[in-house]
């Protein structure tokens, strides 16, 4: 195998690599997988709008995030059961992370508790929260993590079910023998550990609340600190509820089309909820970001920054927490090249004008001779 070059490497040395059930876990999504090919192909429909004679010999690719000053706008998503990629799982992606200094999102379903990623060293971490019907596990689980330190709660909330991902139904998903779900550890919540189709989808099934609505969202404010972004919008009207409802920010998100299939994709979904949330709160997006470009074109399009889920999952099966730092650092490099190209200095200076979209007017056409 020759040097890898770009992040989207990745997956295929993780397909070689993982157990069969591992990988269609990690790499699938929803159904006919319509949205899993356009998150990725809506990216190659937005072109540049570079420009020139800029001095670019300073680039300057830091934010701030909720207040949390970050080394650039690429963070990382959460994403299940890091574990069944390597041994080391989420505390490879959280030493990742912050050697990256940048944030990471620890998922609900983590095979490492709060409390163990918090063990690995200072960092930026938000907690991406599923809601169970058992609300006292809900309760004490926010506690915990804003014990732990973590800083913000990413909320799903387009996860009522679970999406019909036809491969785990086939392999018969389960978590593998020895991982668990380590946030819930010690409770009686049932295992996902048999299944006559998908175990997440049962254990889904059984354990989240459908009920979830909006003024579960003040519930949730009123018993933490921790502001919350709520992950899964893709339309303009739920982007207005989210900040009346105290949102402190929204993550665009199809679940990494693992959902309902036949959403668009979230680049193309982004500018209507940013036109929604009306620069009251931040917009962020996560869906097919796979290169320093596809990074540029969403903050183009509004967003104040992006996270990245498979690549984290794929990387961390083949190299473990060096595959996910290089995966930061090919993003990080290839955002500031296109940024340098673009003729950008700051984040600031990245505007709507240097991205051109199939749904934009046509402009600068020659007027018709008659
Ligand atoms: C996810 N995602 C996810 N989201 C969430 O809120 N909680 C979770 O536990 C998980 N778990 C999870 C596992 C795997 C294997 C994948 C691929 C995705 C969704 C994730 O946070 C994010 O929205 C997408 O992964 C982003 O798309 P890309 O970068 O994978 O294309």
């Amino acid at each position: 195998m020759g040097e890898i070059t770009n992040v989207t490497e990745y997956q295929a040395i993780a397909k070689e690599k993982l157990p069969k059930m591992v990988y269609d876990y990690y790499a699938s999504g929803a159904e006919d997988q319509w949205t899993l090919a356009e998150n990725r192909n809506a990216f190659s429909r937005i072109l540049f709008r570079p420009r020139i004679l800029i001095d670019v010999s300073r680039i300057d690719m830091t934010t701030t995030v909720l207040g949390f000053k970050i080394s650039m706008p690429i963070m990382i998503a959460p994403t299940a059961m890091q574990k069944m990629a390597h041994p080391d799982g989420e505390y490879a992606t959280a030493r990742a992370a912050s050697s990256a200094g940048t944030i990471m999102t620890l998922s609900s379903w983590a095979t490492s508790s709060v409390e163990e990623v918090a063990s690995t060293g200072p960092g930026i971490r938000f907690f991406q929260l599923y809601v169970y019907k058992d609300r006292n596990v809900v309760a004490q689980l926010v506690r915990r993590a804003e014990r732990a330190g973590f800083k913000a709660i990413a909320l799903t909330v387009d996860t009522p079910r679970l999406g019909r991902r036809e491969s785990d139904i086939k392999n018969r998903f389960v978590l593998p023998p020895g991982l668990t779900l380590k946030n819930f550890e010690g409770l009686d919540l049932g295992k996902m550990d048999e299944a006559n189709d998908s175990g997440l989808a049962s254990y889904v099934a059984g354990q989240i609340d459908r009920t979830l609505s909006w003024k579960d969202v003040k519930w949730l404010q009123s018993i933490t600190s921790m502001p919350i972004l709520v992950k899964g919008v893709l339309t303009a009207e739920d982007a207005r509820i989210a900040v009346q409802s105290g949102a402190a920010g929204i993550i665009v998100s199809n679940h990494g089309a693992r959902q309902l299939d036949y959403v668009p994709s979230t680049i193309m979904a982004l500018e209507e909820v940013v036109k929604g949330a009306q620069g009251r709160i931040p917009v962020f997006l996560d869906g097919g970001v796979r290169r320093g470009t596809d990074v540029f074109k969403a903050l183009a399009l509004g967003a104040a920054g992006i996270f990245i889920g498979r690549p984290v999952v794929f990387s961390l099966a083949a190299e473990g927490e060096a595959g996910v730092r290089k995966v930061l650092q090919m993003l990080r490099d290839e955002f500031e090249l296109t940024m340098a190209l673009s003729g950008c200095r700051s984040l600031s200076e990245i505007t709507r004008n240097h991205v051109v979209t199939e749904w934009d007017a046509p402009r600068g056409l020659p007027a018709p001779r008659l």
